[in-house]
């Protein structure tokens, strides 16, 4: 046993680094098992790249310790800082660990913390551990207590490190938006003396503004807070040097900042150049033309039965002979007048191009109502969203009564005084309306869902004037479950069962699953005639979950992607959102939301606006409103992006356009600017050109220039290549 115990630990000097690979372990719990001097002679010897499916052990799920006897030698003292890390690896599923008897970290949460037990057996555990708990050149009891929900559990990537600590492992400087400004975080678990050099810098002209240094010290396992107003279009650049370490800690943060330029007051075409519509089916479309109010508009080459409303600029009727009608738009106000060249596609296909407009669930959530929708279709129109190609007011869920009428049909709640008269308003002007359920007997929310009333819902829709449903898996997980067929065809079966039934209405209705990517939907999405498919489970307003629904779970999705039939990596979460009936603002830095707009339009993604348009902001409507930005999401090729470069934390995206023409995302996903040589990233994806517009910014720009390109920020162009 002894011996085991002293194989498991080896100790390489020069790295400063002692390996641990094992220790002692007993499943149940006892507070006193944290303890120094607890006699644990009788636990089982186990070694860390086993996890206790293979110990030999009944399934052990729920609550199991480890205590690692180890001797730390006093040469991991010497150096700058007196202080070691443990860098413990990933453990399953949660943790909670002490150096004789001292608490040293916990991650994940277990049953009995408030909120209850959540998972986190992917993550890297590193601990720093106070020099004066430590027993030098002596044993040491680590003592972890680790809770596991279903097998396997416990430790299970091999060896874990003890190592000294450089001075990103002990302290961390980061910037959080506070009272107007950003207040600077500077938390070090040792005691730290340094230089704070402070820079601002205007954003537009890359002009600085300020620089100056201010000293800084933090006591062990302390923070300093320092605050820093910041006015809008500035950049605030922290770095933080302690004279004892070569390396320096930064953070980087921007004030809104409004690239797009403000559209001309003559009119000028913002939307989509092509159109889809059933035969027979309603036309629903609004002409998005910006520009002074009023403006008069006019059609030519409208197929009998399609109509012009000349003062909204609204089309409407039918056309029962398929084939594609070039029309031409003309928009004229008091400052002059615009065409566009447009295509009504008059076939099978609709959903063109990809979806723009707005669902009621990153604000509201269940608090939405009718009210509610309203405040938002309005602003669609008032502040000008319709203009660029916005069209769609979908209600997500927690729109339904709680219970069916005795016939088994679907009512709107008391929420929803009017579904038919909502519909109506929104068709009247060029709007198209959308609605959420749930293949399963319960959505979501816990209202009813579809389940065996497939075909009389769909008719309530058509009745209102439904033109797009979600419809999300959910409350039907339990059923597939508890069914014996696991196979594909059972998981697409409620899908296509709905299908069937939104076709047999007398109007299109756009068809967008939401299972949240389970399945490989992107495989058999379009067979069943969806429209769109989400890849990914809920989006919220953080860059993990941006990077991870954006980037991550598009790799390799692009061949997929169609006009008719789009991947979506769900909906837009910018401006005002909350999930509830409080709202505040988007949580993601103004960078990352110009990376999360142009991604979502290299991506050809359902553009779903998730904030409370009534209560839309200068930055988030120049974010959704830049028309060039726009125009790549709804190219009438419909090619994906996809990812052509991934090197030192920059990605570049790409997909051809109808036009001859490339839309390019460099991407830095670093903390830090990274200054990138344009044709240089060019070329690595075989493009040459010595122009490149700047999509953003709408100016043509040098490609022989460096770009500063902010942290997770983008530098997004369209460029032709030789
Ligand atoms: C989730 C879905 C969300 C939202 C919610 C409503 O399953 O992914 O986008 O629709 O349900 O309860």
């Amino acid at each position: 046993m002894i011996l085991l115990s002293l194989l498991l630990v080896s100790l390489s000097l020069a790295a400063q680094v002692a390996t641990v690979g094992g220790g002692r372990f007993q499943k149940g719990d006892d507070p006193a098992w944290s303890e120094y001097g607890f006699d644990d002679s009788s636990w089982l010897e186990v070694s860390f790249d086993q996890a206790w499916e293979t110990l030999g052990l009944e399934r052990v799920n729920g609550i199991g310790w480890y205590r690692i006897h180890v001797v730390i030698p006093s040469s991991l003292k010497k150096g700058v800082v007196e202080a070691i890390m443990l860098d413990m690896g990933a453990i399953d599923d949660s943790d909670q660990t002490w150096i004789n008897g001292h608490p040293v970290g916990k991650t994940g949460t277990f049953p009995e913390d408030p909120g209850g037990y959540s998972s986190e057996y992917g993550k890297r555990r590193y601990y720093i551990v106070d020099p004066r708990w430590v027993r030098w050149d002596q044993d040491n009891v680590i003592a972890v207590r680790v809770y596991n929900f279903g097998d396997p559990g416990g430790f299970y990537r091999g060896a874990f490190n003890l190592v000294k600590p450089s001075l990103k492992d002990f302290a961390k400087l980061s910037l959080v938006a506070d009272q107007g400004g950003y207040k600077a975080v500077l938390a070090s678990s040792v005691k730290t003396s340094g230089t704070l050099d402070i820079s601002i810098t205007d954003v537009m002209t890359g002009t600085p503004e300020v620089s100056r240094k201010q000293k800084v010290t933090v006591g062990a396992w302390k923070e300093k807070q320092l605050l820093y107003p910041l006015a809008p279009q500035k950049r605030l650049k922290l770095t933080y040097t302690d004279p004892r370490f070569d390396e320096i800690l930064e953070a980087e943060v921007c004030a809104p900042y409004i690239l797009t330029p403000p559209a001309p007051a003559e009119p000028r075409y913002n939307g989509p150049l092509v159109f889809g519509v059933r035969p027979g089916s309603p036309v629903i479309f609004r002409l998005a033309f910006s520009g002074d109010k009023p403006m008069k508009y006019a059609v030519e080459g409208l197929p009998e039965g399609v109509v012009l409303d000349p003062e909204k600029g609204v089309l409407s009727g039918s056309c029962s002979q398929a084939g594609d009608y070039p029309l031409v738009f003309t928009a004229t106000n008091d400052k002059g007048s615009a065409k566009a060249c447009f295509t009504l596609k008059v076939g099978e296909q609709i959903g063109l191009t990809p979806p723009m407009g707005w669902n009621s669930w990153n604000c509201w959530a269940l608090s939405v109502s009718q009210e509610k929708v309203m405040a938002s279709a309005a602003a669609m129109i008032n502040r000008g969203l319709a203009d660029y190609g916005y069209s769609y007011i979908n209600i997500d869920d927690a729109w339904e009564a709680e219970e069916r009428t005795p016939d088994g049909r679907i009512e709107a709640n008391e929420k929803f005084p009017d579904m038919k008269a909502l519909g109506d308003w929104l068709h009247s002007n060029g709007l198209k309306f959308g609605i959420y359920s749930s293949p399963g007997d319960f959505t979501c929310g816990g209202y009813p869902g579809s389940l065996d009333h497939e075909r009389q819902d769909a008719e309530v829709w058509n009745s209102w004037g439904v033109d797009y449903l979600k419809y999300d898996w959910c409350g039907y997980n339990k059923i597939f479950e508890a069914g014996r067929d696991k196979s594909e065809a059972a998981f697409i079966r409620p899908y296509l069962k709905m299908q069937q039934f939104l076709r047999e209405q007398p109007r299109d209705i756009f068809y967008s699953l939401c299972q949240y990517g389970w399945g490989r939907v992107w495989e058999w999405g379009a067979f069943i005639d969806a429209n769109s498919w989400r890849t990914s489970h809920d989006i919220n307003d953080s860059w993990e979950s941006l990077y991870d629904n954006g980037f991550e779970r598009q790799l390799g999705l692009h061949p997929y992607a169609g006009p008719g039939h789009w991947n979506d990596p769900d909906m837009l979460i910018v401006g005002k959102v909350g999930w509830s009936s409080s709202l505040r603002d988007s949580r993601l830095t103004p960078d990352e939301q110009y990376t999360h707009i142009s991604l979502w339009s290299l991506l050809a993604a359902n553009m779903l606006i998730g904030c409370d348009l009534s209560q839309i902001d200068d930055f988030t409507f120049n974010l959704l409103c830049n028309n060039e930005v726009n125009a790549v999401n709804q190219d009438t090729l419909g090619h994906q992006a996809h990812q052509d470069v991934v090197e030192d934390g920059m990605q570049i995206w790409s997909r051809d356009l109808y036009d001859g023409s490339y839309a390019v995302g460099i991407f830095n996903l670093n903390e830090v600017s990274v200054p990138v040589r344009l044709d240089g990233a060019l070329a690595k994806i075989g493009l040459k050109a010595e122009k490149a517009r700047d999509l953003w910014r709408q100016k043509d720009i040098e490609t022989d220039s460096e770009y500063l390109i902010p942290p997770h920020g983008v530098l997004y162009v369209r460029v032709q290549s030789r």
